[in-house]
């Protein structure tokens, strides 16, 4: 089966058995991005900070291609960490989930803090599992999280690989965007948002930020959401 054939799988049959927060229209968006991947042949695994139960980890890991390997990490269990209650994560809910939908996948599931892995961690990381060619941001949502995280999922980021960070502009979670504001402001980031929809904004390195912006204008022009904005002086499609 394609990765296409099993994501659109998923999509009928299992996304909705899974709990968690990602907006069913998100298909799409990741589809392109898959398919923007494919074309430049950017490899690498996959990568959550998050995962909750894998609603849209699962995705991602069935997205992958052979010899590439996905990393989940989220406090689960120990939710005294969970310092601002986002989601409530299950090692044991999210190992079935796998267990179900992708039984060959290579996922190493890690009960971790994301604020506590340290520069030796993120080489181990780089190391053993990466470099990453799609990395899901949801996991603590205060600025502090945010900005850890983004810079994070920079530091082991494939070239050509896209960064989905959620809850961008959230009344419930501002921290995310006031880390962002301040990944933007303070630093000057390798990664450029290109996509913003769904609750995910969507980030490449500004490399390959004109090759997934010139793929998602059409697909998303005329449609009841498009709008092309800037942000951080780069265009991005509203969708
Ligand atoms: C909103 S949920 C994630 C939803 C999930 N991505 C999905 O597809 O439905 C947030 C998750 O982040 C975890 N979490 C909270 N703080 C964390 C931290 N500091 N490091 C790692 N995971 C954390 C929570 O346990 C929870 O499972």
């Amino acid at each position: 089966m394609s990765s296409r054939s099993r994501l659109r799988d998923y999509w009928t049959n299992g996304f909705e058995s899974v709990e968690g927060w990602v907006h069913r229209d998100l298909l799409q968006p990741l589809e392109l991005i898959q398919q923007v991947q494919e074309r430049a042949d950017i490899r690498g695994g996959a990568l959550e900070i998050g995962v909750h139960h894998g609603k849209l980890l699962v995705p991602l890991v069935l997205m992958l291609r052979a010899g590439e390997q996905a990393v989940g990490f989220d406090v689960f269990e120990d939710q005294d960490k969970n310092i601002d209650h986002s989601g409530y994560g299950s090692y044991d809910a999210a190992r079935r989930n796998f267990d179900r939908f992708c039984p060959d996948a290579a996922v190493t599931l890690v009960k971790r803090d994301s604020l506590s892995l340290n520069t030796k961690d993120r080489v181990d990381l780089l190391e053993r599992h990466g470099p990453f060619r799609l990395i899901s941001i949801d996991g603590g949502h205060t600025s502090v999280h945010a900005v850890n995280d983004l810079l994070l999922s920079q530091d082991v980021l494939q070239n050509g690989g896209v960064v989905i960070l959620d809850d961008f502009i959230s009344p419930h979670w501002p921290g995310v965007m006031e880390g962002a504001a301040k990944f933007f402001e303070h630093y000057t980031p390798k990664i450029a948002p290109f996509a913003w929809g769904m609750n995910k904004l969507l980030l490449t390195d500004v490399t390959y930020h004109a090759v997934f912006l010139n793929a998602f204008m059409p697909a998303f022009t005329g449609t009841p959401g498009f709008k092309a904005v800037r942000l951080w002086h780069h265009d991005v499609v509203a969708f």
